[in-house]
């Protein structure tokens, strides 16, 4: 399945889609694309705010449309700046890719092809949240 992917193809709708953020604070234009495990695309712009602290990035419209057209997880992600190149997913953003993704699952970096593991070690995720419950009966 991995060996499947079209990056370049992946990347051409994050440019598209980058061209739509609203960032007229910043100008600085993000845009993100991911390949679902059922094949699809979705993707996401930033859409900043004149109240600066509140402005979403790229990621966060992604994670919103992956769930408004169906679900699923994330198994390839490109995310590009206004010059259409990878750029790296803020802190936040690993940890909302994290969520819906799999420590597997791949993303373009400056650095080339990398797992969600590897840009986000030791990722605090839903399972410390069982692991580590208050009503849990293993302790250790
Ligand atoms: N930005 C994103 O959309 N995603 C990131 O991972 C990094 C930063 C946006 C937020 C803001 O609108 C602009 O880039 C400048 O920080």
């Amino acid at each position: 399945m991995m060996a499947d992917v079209d990056w370049d193809a992946l990347t051409a709708e994050a440019v598209t889609v980058m061209h739509r953020a609203y960032a007229p604070y910043s100008k600085f234009k993000v845009g993100v694309a991911g390949l679902m495990d059922d094949g699809r695309i979705v993707t996401g712009c930033n859409v900043e705010n004149a109240c600066y602290g509140v402005g979403l990035c790229a990621e966060c419209g992604m994670v919103s449309n992956i769930h408004a057209t169906g679900g699923g997880t994330l198994m390839a992600i490109a995310c590009v700046d206004q010059h259409g190149d990878a750029l790296m997913p803020c802190g936040r953003c690993r940890q909302l890719l994290w969520e819906h993704g799999r420590p597997t699952s791949l993303i373009r970096t400056p650095e080339g092809i990398m797992t969600l593991a590897d840009i986000l070690p030791q990722a605090f995720g839903p399972q410390d949240l069982i692991d580590r419950a208050e009503d849990r009966t293993h302790r250790g």
